[in-house]
């Protein structure tokens, strides 16, 4: 299976936004092999901020809109992803070798729980309710 096929939903905004974390992490993980990591991972620490905010709150909206069933299970996983990075932040002020082997495994850890399972179905959800949308019948 492609790595595409493991996250691509269809939900064009949600599998744009997935994919910024995923190269996200491709870089960072380049740059980590390369040893040029300390400028991309100052970067990497403000994109994250900035992200999680944005994509979060995106996807709760949609779940509201559509009646997600498991919302709240959800956006549980979200906080408590926001609270590890802060916890990471606060524990890692500055650059390290070993922060950025830390945040690598934060981020893959995301990747394989949330993203190719939880976000999955969530996505699943929302072009589903998408389609029904649209297929009804105009009166
Ligand atoms: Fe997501
Ligand atoms: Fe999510």
């Amino acid at each position: 299976m492609s790595l595409e096929q493991k996250y691509f939903t269809g939900v064009v905004w949600q599998d744009f936004q997935h994919k910024e974390l995923m190269d996200l992490f491709t870089k960072l993980r380049k740059a980590r092999a390369d040893k040029q990591d300390k400028d991309t991972f100052r970067f990497a620490i403000a994109f994250l901020s900035m992200y999680v905010n944005h994509h979060f709150k995106l996807e709760e909206e949609y779940m509201d809109i559509y009646y997600y069933p498991e919302k709240e299970s959800h956006k549980k996983e979200h906080k408590g992803y926001v609270k590890t990075l802060k916890d990471f932040r606060e524990k890692h002020k500055d650059y390290t070798e070993a922060a950025v082997d830390e945040l690598i495994k934060k981020i893959n850890q995301w990747i394989l729980d949330h993203i190719f399972g939880t976000d999955k179905k969530l996505g699943r959800h929302i072009l589903e309710a998408e389609k029904a949308k649209s297929g009804n019948p105009i009166p």
